[in-house]
């Protein structure tokens, strides 16, 4: 049985698509805190069940059958190690035999913020005597295609990354990724650092984004703390604003870059470039 767990978010829905042309749906098991959200994947003879990373006594018994797990790491950023350490000693309880981990970019030596909870999530796995897989994953395309309108009204991209280049993918890339590793045995490796075939500065993504909209695109480079404050004037809550600027300075001194080219040579074909997910984001 091959389990995933965050399956009702963007990259656990991929993942499962993506187990499901590899393998029988009785072979998946699709765990999500609201198991209502999977019903479509239920009536296609997916097995769906509650776990809820925050109910740690709860967790072992969802796993009993499980052979292979894929532990998408969760959303709640401040609590995931946490979160992710239950889920783990769970597994280990349940005599899971393997686990793969979304991780960040070269995890080890990844200096943002965003980095800290998924050391000590690498950390809880090695010191949890289970087969494991790290999965660093770089950057989503889709990270740049949120707010789409908003650049394309304005002709202003903005961000603190500076001229630096950023070897991003799109979430089906990563999830085909994960898919593959959970179902092959056993892994080549257990550290795969993900990312984009080629990387692409900010102002060859505003020369993307006027491509695709035919409309004038700029990108304007911020220093993190007036980035930070352009976030929470959109809205965003001001500690994930300060996640995001931090991450995006951090970026601009080439943390979210990689040329290994590990993720092509995995799914096969290459990455999907920036451009084609801006045009898709800007379809619609
Ligand atoms: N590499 C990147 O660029 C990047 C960007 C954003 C996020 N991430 C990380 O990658 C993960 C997957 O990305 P995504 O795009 O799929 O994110 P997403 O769409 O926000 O999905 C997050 C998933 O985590 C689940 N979750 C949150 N708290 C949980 C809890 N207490 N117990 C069980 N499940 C819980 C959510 O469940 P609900 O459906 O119930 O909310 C959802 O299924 C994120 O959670 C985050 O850690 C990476």
């Amino acid at each position: 049985m091959f389990a995933v767990t965050g399956a009702s978010g963007h990259l656990g829905r991929l993942v499962i698509d993506a187990l499901l042309s590899r393998t029988d749906p009785r072979n998946i098991l699709a765990l999500a805190r609201d198991p209502a959200k999977l019903a479509d994947l239920a009536e296609r003879g997916v097995t769906v069940r509650a776990f809820d990373y925050s109910v740690p006594d709860s967790l072992a018994a969802a796993l009993g059958d499980v052979d292979r797990l894929l532990l998408i790491s969760s959303s709640e950023v401040g609590q995931r190690e946490t979160q992710h350490r239950a889920v783990i000693d769970a597994a280990k309880a349940a005599g899971v035999g393997f686990i793969a981990y979304t991780s960040i970019l070269h995890a080890d030596a990844n200096p943002l913020d965003l980095a800290v909870e998924h050391r000590g999530t690498e950390t809880a796995l090695q010191e949890s005597g289970i087969s494991y897989a790290l999965l660093r994953n770089g950057w989503y395309n889709e990270n740049y295609t949120i707010g789409l309108d908003g650049v394309v009204e304005h002709g202003v991209l903005i961000g603190s990354v500076g001229e630096a280049r950023v070897a991003a993918a799109s979430r089906k890339d990563y999830a085909e990724a994960a898919a593959i590793i959970l179902a092959q045995e056993p892994p080549e490796t257990n550290t795969y650092e993900l990312a984009g075939d080629s990387g692409f500065t900010q102002a060859e993504l505003a020369a993307a984004i006027a491509a695709a909209s035919g409309k004038p695109v700029v990108y304007q480079d911020l220093p993190e703390a007036d980035y930070a404050a352009a976030l929470e004037g959109f809205g965003i809550p001001g500690p994930l604003a300060h996640i995001l600027a931090d991450s995006s300075a951090k970026a601009g001194k080439g943390a979210l870059f990689d040329d290994s080219g590990t993720l092509g040579r995995l799914i096969g074909r290459p990455t999907t470039p920036i451009a084609v997910s801006v045009q898709e984001a800007l379809q619609g």
